[in-house]
């Protein structure tokens, strides 16, 4: 991007594919966590104060591709994204239509503008070629040059992230650049004791990683809903927890591998169980109870780590010079089960080892904790995206920035 700038942006229409998808307060139109927002910020401010005509355009959640859903608009990020760069950022109404050319043919040098859920319109995520073809056929009408920065959906062979590029003169923004970087570290240079924490609901989601991990990472710490895959693989009764029954076998070649490659695989010792799943709404306080990971009630599903694997965790983690972490360990969503993941959190702020905090919903769940960010050593905006990068794999994204 230094050197597009360099060249001169002023008066041309720079198409910024970013990743504005932002976690609500359940039902609402309360942003709960900016982090992405602020992330792509410098990429957008930059591009602004040198007098591009900015098109802002992002994905938000899954809707249908039938249309406008408003549970699912980007105007709430947009109305963000003005107040932290302190200016007035207009708002397309939809992604190709009348509204989002008038939005940009009427945009002034530095002026910033911000299109629809490129999702609303099935081309985006289409698996056919040619259908997405013509959707970043009319998103390259809107613009003049591309930026790719939307590092948290570099993984998805979309439109307006795999096929818009090829169409219009492109290069990456400082967002891709940073994270690019962060975890080039992790895969070719890494400083050992080199430790991993998974957590996170599926298991299915984190088996390639977990695959490519047992040869790299030293330790492995296992919690969240996954772990009871794990629990119920070395033969422990679960209960009603999250168990993905398919993966079962897999695991436990993977705990047998772990054991013949000298690779420490590090399951919860307790956990806190309950038979009900908490309210996230209302809060209202959870009945639980901690019991021995072997030894979880018929009737009860785990839903946090206990203290005594807190304290085990914390001691795998507190020797390592580099860490990463994905996924929450706990639903930490409800205040009587974010112990285990803030523990988590801590226990990365108090190492001294590089670490990074890898995934929406980690990222997301160390700021909504409380934790400065500056604590940890970086915070990656990608979830899918940063996994699907250690495990090796072409990136659709960020093979067409290269290309
Ligand atoms: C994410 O939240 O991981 C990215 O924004 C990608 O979203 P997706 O998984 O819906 O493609």
């Amino acid at each position: 991007i230094d050197e597009l700038l360099a060249e001169g942006v002023k008066g041309k229409r720079v198409f910024v594919r970013a990743d504005l998808n932002v976690p609500f307060a359940k039902g609402t139109t309360t942003i709960t966590d900016d982090g992405r927002i602020r992330a792509v910020q410098p990429t957008i401010a930059k591009l602004a104060e040198a007098g591009a005509r900015v098109v802002v355009a992002s994905h938000l959640g899954r809707p249908k591709g039938t249309g406008v859903e408003p549970e699912f608009s980007l105007a709430p990020a947009a109305a963000r994204l003005g107040e932290l760069l302190g200016a007035d950022v207009a708002f397309a109404t939809d992604t190709v239509g009348s509204s989002a050319k008038e939005t940009v043919a009427a945009l002034t040098d530095g002026q910033v503008a911000v299109i629809e859920n490129l999702r609303f319109n099935a081309g985006e995520t289409s698996k056919d070629d040619a259908e997405r073809g013509a959707f970043a056929d009319q998103l390259a009408e809107l613009a003049d040059v591309y930026v790719g920065d939307g590092f948290g959906a570099v993984h998805r062979k979309h439109a307006s992230v795999f096929d818009l590029p090829a169409r219009l003169p492109h290069v990456a923004g400082y967002l891709i650049a940073t994270e690019v970087g962060v975890l080039k570290k992790l895969t070719d240079e890494v400083e050992r004791p080199y430790v991993v924490v998974l957590g996170g609901a599926k298991v299915s989601d984190k088996l390639a990683v977990i695959d490519q991990l047992l040869g790299k990472a030293d330790r492995i710490l296992i919690g969240g809903g996954m772990a009871y895959t794990f629990l119920h693989a070395q033969g422990h009764e679960v209960g009603i927890s999250l168990l993905q029954k398919d993966q079962v076998d897999v695991v436990k070649e993977y705990m047998k591998r772990a054991e013949d490659t000298g690779v420490e695989l590090v399951l919860p010792v307790d956990v806190l169980v309950s038979s009900d799943f908490p309210d996230l709404k209302t809060k209202a306080p959870a009945d639980f109870e901690t019991v021995a990971a072997d030894a979880i009630p018929e009737t009860k599903e785990g839903l946090d780590i206990g203290p005594k694997t807190r304290e085990l965790y914390a001691s795998k983690i507190a020797d390592a010079k580099t860490v990463f972490w994905n996924g929450p360990v706990g639903v930490f969503e409800h205040p009587d089960y974010a112990g285990g993941t803030t523990a988590i959190a801590q226990a990365l702020v108090d190492s001294s080892a590089f670490t990074v905090v890898g995934g929406g919903d980690s990222a997301a769940a160390v700021r909504i904790l409380g934790f400065d960010e500056n604590a940890f050593g970086h915070i990656s905006t990608g979830g899918g995206a940063s996994l699907e990068y250690l495990e090796g794999k072409t990136l659709p994204g960020l093979a067409a920035l290269e290309g």
